[in-house]
């Protein structure tokens, strides 16, 4: 399982899986350089080793890979990866560079790591996807599972960057998942235009004076694209980014094709708060 440490619920979650399903787990823990764009931001990113260590050895991790950045890119090194289709939009557009770092060391640590499986969150989707279609285009024998997001009783999903905000800001914060939730409800209700989904998404973001909206879409959750209709790919995905104080955070959620969408019963159910169509949000 890499991870760039600061392990936290979600983290634990993907690692508890791993123990479960293998007789040897193995977790890394680095803080990748090639994906940060914003050199403060690497500054700044969390580093409690002790505590990781700690929680690897409590969850029954067997192998703990902490290395230094020489000894993953010794000078010289020069061979980038980049998934063409997936670096150049949301994430890709929103931090130049950042999704390259990430195919480039996720790539290093699978041909280290060898024929095995590979646990991560949904969380970040754009990366599970591209990570998923890299393993594929370099025939790598690594099996890339997919891990359902962990989130706080308010909904905000765990992340190591949480720990920057400010209580206030936390709780604005949790402005994404209920954002989420209204488009969600949006193509519940019978809405195909993705664009549509987005602007319902974008409106409950701006309502929070703390968050500054960066993206919100309705995409073909097997390519990120945004589809003519919401009905048109097999598995529609909605994805939001905002700044929040000092962090950007992304979060993103499984919506129902309209197809399949089960029209709300009754006014109780088409004019219920958005927390509470949020919380019904649960199965990702
Ligand atoms: P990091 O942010 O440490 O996340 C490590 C793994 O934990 C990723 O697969 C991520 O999606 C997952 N994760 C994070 N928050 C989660 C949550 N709330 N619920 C479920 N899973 C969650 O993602 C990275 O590191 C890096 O880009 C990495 C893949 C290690 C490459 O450097």
């Amino acid at each position: 399982m890499p991870t760039m440490g600061a392990l936290h619920a979600g983290h634990r979650s993907l690692i508890a899986r791993a123990v479960a399903e293998h007789a040897h787990a193995a977790v890394s823990i680095f803080v990748n350089p090639l994906q940060f764009d914003d050199g403060d931001d690497f500054a700044r990113y969390p580093r409690p080793l002790g505590e990781d260590l700690a929680t690897c050895e409590e969850l029954g991790v067997s192998t703990v890979f902490v290395p230094s950045a020489e000894a993953m890119f010794p000078p010289g090194s020069s061979t980038t990866v980049s998934v063409r289709s997936l670096c150049a939009q949301w994430e890709g557009a929103a931090r130049p560079g950042h999704l390259d770092g990430v195919a480039t060391v996720v790539a290093k640590l699978f041909s280290l790591a060898g024929e095995c499986a590979a646990y991560f969150g949904e969380k970040d989707f754009q990366q599970l996807v591209l990570v998923r279609r890299m393993a594929q285009d370099l025939s790598l024998p690594v099996d890339v599972v997919g891990c359902p997001t962990v989130r706080d009783a308010e909904g905000l999903a765990c992340s190591s960057r949480n720990s920057l905000l400010s209580p206030g800001e936390r709780d604005a914060a949790t402005v994404l998942w209920r954002a989420l939730g209204a488009g969600r409800r949006a193509v519940v209700s019978g809405e195909t235009r993705p664009e549509a989904v987005a602007a319902v998404i974008a409106d409950v973001v701006r309502s929070e004076p703390l968050a500054q909206l960066d993206y919100a879409a309705a995409v073909d959750a097997a390519d990120l694209r945004v589809p003519r209709t919401c009905a048109e790919p097999a598995a529609l995905r909605l994805l939001v980014a905002a700044r929040v104080g000092p962090v950007r955070l992304i979060d993103n959620c499984a919506a129902p094709r309209p197809t399949e969408a089960v029209p709300p019963r009754g006014a109780a159910a088409a004019t219920g708060s958005v927390e509470g169509v949020a919380a019904s949000v649960g199965g990702e």
